[in-house]
């Protein structure tokens, strides 16, 4: 008698162990299946990307966006024209992603408002920046921050408000 107790918990043991086996299996699969598609997931530049792809990468760019424009200002701020001349330039690449993709976000087309807002910004501050003007850089570094601003208003993110800087985001690299 009771070895047939030990044999049935046996049998039931093997049963559960089987069915766990299952769905672990299923759950690899799935985990395989995410990371397949995370992998295909188009860029920026890809003219059909999905929606909610190109949001991730609008927010990756515009950190990026956010720590060149904090380097510019340092730069600018210590007259040392050829870095800030740099950064102007990652900063128009940036941009011109944004004004390439063809980015459209709750129906606002924000690849247009780079074109129109940011851009033109930027070649400001590229004209003070050539001329090694430095009150011309802080007033063009006043007119980009306020259009950095004057596009997350109009792109539905107001809460998102840019400043001067008053310290280099990172602190590893001379001015
Ligand atoms: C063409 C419009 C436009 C311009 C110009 C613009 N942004 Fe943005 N920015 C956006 C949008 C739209 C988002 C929200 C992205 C999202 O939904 O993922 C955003 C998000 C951000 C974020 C949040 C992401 C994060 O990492 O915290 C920062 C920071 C940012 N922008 C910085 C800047 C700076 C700095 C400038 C100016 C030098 C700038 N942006 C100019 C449209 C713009």
């Amino acid at each position: 008698m009771k070895q047939a107790y030990i044999w049935v918990a046996f049998v039931l043991l093997l049963v559960l162990n089987i069915v766990l086996m299952m769905r672990l299996s299923h759950a690899n699969k799935r985990i395989d299946m995410m990371v397949a598609s995370r992998q295909e997931a188009p860029n920026l530049g890809g003219h059909q990307a999905h929606e909610d792809d190109e949001e991730i990468e609008l927010a990756v760019v515009m950190s990026h966006i956010q720590r060149h424009a904090n380097k510019l200002y340092f730069a600018g701020q210590n007259e040392n024209w050829p870095l800030a001349a740099f950064y102007v330039h990652e900063l128009e690449e940036s941009m011109e992603e944004v004004e390439d993709g063809h980015i459209e976000e709750d129906g606002i087309n924000i690849s247009k408002l780079m074109k129109s807002i940011g851009l033109p910004a930027l070649k400001t501050m590229e004209d003070a920046v050539e001329g090694k003007n430095k009150a011309a850089f802080t007033s063009a570094y006043t007119n980009l921050v306020s259009n950095c601003n004057t596009c997350h208003q109009s792109a539905a993110h107001p809460y998102i408000v840019i400043i001067n800087p008053t310290t280099p985001a990172l602190d590893n690299q001379q001015y």
